[in-house]
């Protein structure tokens, strides 16, 4: 019998996949919905101080290879979330309650807000590619991100991971000062600042212009953050970033991830995307001798 379950920080996991941030995340009926798709955990939409539309359309288009978004963080702000939680209280999988702010004190209150609504752990963003004063502003600053995962971790008493961008010159210096703050994780990676053009319109297609890029395509770049950040941080990592099969979150478990998450995939491969990536994960594992995940986090750094 092989096992996948698995444990980030206090959090047991009865399988290593995650619903993403931003996807069928901001209303109860949709995450529970993801649950009942087989999803061992989920992230919530990153929720922020005060109800925010997000930016005009477009905000989202399909390309060949991947999706690009620019969304503009809508959200209901933390008070109206709450409410949102309150009917996912009898579920039992981990919500993790994703939070961004300009600065320390909106990240700790937000915390402190999530942690009472009943989220079981925080992740926090700090790695929008296209949100000013917020994301990657932050994120790519780690004495910022140092500071603000102290400031939280002090706050609150569930786990707290950070997540953390691809457009940075060096994810690991983050990674590592994300730990130094006492986060209990790492997520790698949100999406890649991208563009796309219409030659016909002789513009670019989103709104906002520059967007995040989703999708099969930036796989590789995630499993190379990974890889990266596991050679030299001790705290578990969330791998994420085109995942559609077992085999691809199996390579991100060799990469490093104790767990992964998925987003796009549930556009490219609906709900029963994490049921059937259990189902190839569990497939492979047995036909090369593997009964527990934890014998396979981390093996191709050999
Ligand atoms: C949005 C995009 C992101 O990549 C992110 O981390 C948070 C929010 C957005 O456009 O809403």
């Amino acid at each position: 019998m092989v096992s996948l379950t698995t444990n980030l920080a206090s959090l047991t996991l009865s399988n290593p996949t995650i619903l993403a941030s931003g996807i069928m995340d901001e209303d109860a009926g949709s995450m529970k919905r993801i649950l009942h798709g087989g999803a061992g955990a989920i992230v919530t939409k990153s929720i922020g101080m005060k109800p925010q539309e997000g930016y005009p359309n477009p905000t989202l288009v399909e390309l060949e290879h991947g999706m690009l978004n620019a969304m503009g963080l809508p959200n209901p702000g933390i008070e109206a979330f709450g409410e949102e939680l309150q009917s996912l209280k009898k579920v039992n999988a981990p919500i993790i309650g994703s939070i961004f702010g300009a600065d320390i004190s909106e990240f700790t209150a937000l915390a402190k807000k999530m942690q009472d609504h009943g989220t079981h752990a925080l992740e926090l963003n700090m790695s929008c590619p296209h949100a000013k004063g917020y994301g990657v502003e932050i994120g790519s600053d780690a004495a910022r991100v140092k500071t603000i995962t102290a400031a939280v971790k002090n706050a609150v008493t569930i786990p707290i991971f950070v997540k953390l961008s691809p457009n940075l010159t060096d994810i690991v210096s983050i990674a590592k000062a994300a730990e130094q703050g006492g986060a209990d994780g790492i997520v790698a990676i949100n999406t890649v600042k991208a563009m796309k053009i219409d030659i016909e319109l002789q513009m670019p297609v989103l709104a906002n212009k520059r967007g995040g890029y989703s999708g099969s395509a930036i796989k590789p770049i995630g499993i190379r953050c990974v890889y990266d950040i596991f050679e030299q941080v001790d705290i578990p990592i969330i791998g994420v970033g085109g995942i559609l099969t077992g085999k691809d979150a199996l390579e991100y478990l060799m990469a490093g991830a104790t767990a992964v998450q998925i987003g796009s995939g549930v556009y490219y491969h609906e709900l029963t995307i994490f049921n059937n990536i259990c189902q190839e994960m569990k497939q492979w594992m047995n036909a090369h001798g593997y009964s527990n995940i934890h014998e396979v986090i981390g093996v191709a750094h050999q």
